[in-house]
């Protein structure tokens, strides 16, 4: 897999996360009492694909994970049925597409795929008759900003239940934003809002974060999201980088998204640089994937280093919780991860480590428990 993916090391992580969140978020699904599930990629390609059967491509990758997962559910007994919904503008492309994915077509197997040729913004009333009765994620993966309006295409994110994931072409935002062409300036206004130039100028955000925030603010609110999380991803050639964006009602999604990018991290080596953002910033300052490391602090240091001091600001900011508590852990935690890029085993971890130092009561391990970290229902209780 990594030749095919040499010099493409931002769609390797792009493909890395949507592979194993559409494999979790499937399990999760099929076995917990969905029977049906829809994927739908908005901006499918091929798309500078170097494998003949497209196994690089986001589509045969979604594919691929489908079939295993619904397999695996028929073998628990289950009764799985998976819908897929592919969009490409292309002509050449869509044909391509559609000639890769006809043979999985099986709708007799429980295994359906619609193709359409035309733009993603067009295709809104199909995706939703596609989604209907499904859990569904959808995937947006486009080649710069246009194409998915949020006013237009707000029926597909507001599906519920479902969830959004998005590649936020950052630094195209970052450099046409500041272009004095009116007509391209018009162009944001389907994803920053109306208005965004005045709210970007008075802004006391450096700007990179402002542009950042405005976009996850309009994103959050057209699929009336619970959370939006944000991972950025960088190029190291030239420094160009793009966020992946998700957005979800559920607790349990965030779960989920935060211990694949998690893993993301680490498979791969990467670094996470710039943590000290991380550390103040919420959905708009979160650390890179792929980093030219120029950090020399946090350079040389692993995932796990860096998760320490991540660990160490989520408790300052539990610390300022602390006079609105009691709260159950379930309310703790995924205010944490929604802020900090840190999975659930890390929030606990915090409560413990706090619990120890004498500053907040080790509720779980009350009345004669066994228990090491807190659960869901035990109170965050100031000492
Ligand atoms: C970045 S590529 C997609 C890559 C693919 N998701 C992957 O990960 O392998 C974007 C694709 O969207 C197509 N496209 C561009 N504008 C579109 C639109 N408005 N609606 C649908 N497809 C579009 C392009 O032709 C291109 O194939």
């Amino acid at each position: 897999m990594n030749n095919v993916y040499q010099g493409r090391e931002q769609t390797e992580a792009k493909h890395i996360i949507l592979r194993r969140y559409l494999q979790r978020l499937a399990f999760k699904t099929l076995l917990g009492g969905w029977s049906n599930l829809a994927y739908i990629d908005g901006f499918s390609g091929p798309w500078e694909s170097r494998t003949e059967d497209h196994s690089d491509s986001s589509f045969m990758i979604a594919i691929q994970v489908l079939k295993e997962v619904q397999q695996k559910a028929r073998e628990l007994g289950k009764k799985p049925s998976i819908r897929c919904f592919f969009v490409e503008e292309n002509r050449q492309s869509f044909a391509q597409l559609q000639a890769a994915v006809a043979p999985f077509h099986k709708p007799a197997d429980g295994f359906t795929i619609e193709t359409f040729n035309g733009k993603f913004e067009d295709a809104v009333v199909q995706m939703k008759k596609t989604m209907a009765g499904s859990f569904a994620l959808t995937f947006i993966d486009p080649t710069g900003w246009t194409g998915y309006e949020f006013e237009k295409v707000k029926p597909v994110f507001e599906h519920t239940p479902g969830e959004v994931l998005l590649n936020f072409m950052f630094d195209f935002v970052n450099r046409f934003t500041a272009s004095s062409d009116p007509v391209t300036l018009a162009t944001f206004d389907g994803i920053l809002g109306p208005g965004w130039k005045q709210r970007l100028d008075a802004s006391s955000l450096p700007r990179e974060e402002a542009l950042t925030a405005m976009f996850n603010e309009q994103f959050c609110a057209a699929g009336r999201f619970k959370f939006v999380l944000s991972t950025p991803i960088e190029k190291l050639s030239d420094r160009t980088h793009f966020r992946l964006v998700y957005g979800t009602r559920s607790a349990e999604g965030l779960d989920v998204y935060r211990d694949v990018e998690f893993l993301a991290l680490k498979d791969h080596g990467m670094r996470r640089a710039h943590a000290r953002h991380s550390l103040t910033e919420t959905r708009s300052g979160q650390i890179s994937l792929f980093d030219a490391g120029h950090d020399a602090n946090m350079a040389g240091q692993t995932i796990e280093a860096q998760l320490v001091a991540t660990k160490s600001a989520a408790a300052d900011w539990l610390r300022g919780q602390l006079p609105n508590c009691p709260k159950p852990f379930s309310e703790i935690w995924p205010a944490m991860l929604d802020q900090f890029m840190m999975r659930k085993v890390d929030a606990k971890q915090v409560c413990v480590d706090l619990g120890k130092a004498g500053e907040i009561r080790e509720t779980w391990r009350m009345g004669g428990s066994k228990r090491r970290t807190p659960s869901e229902t035990d109170l965050i209780h100031p000492a």
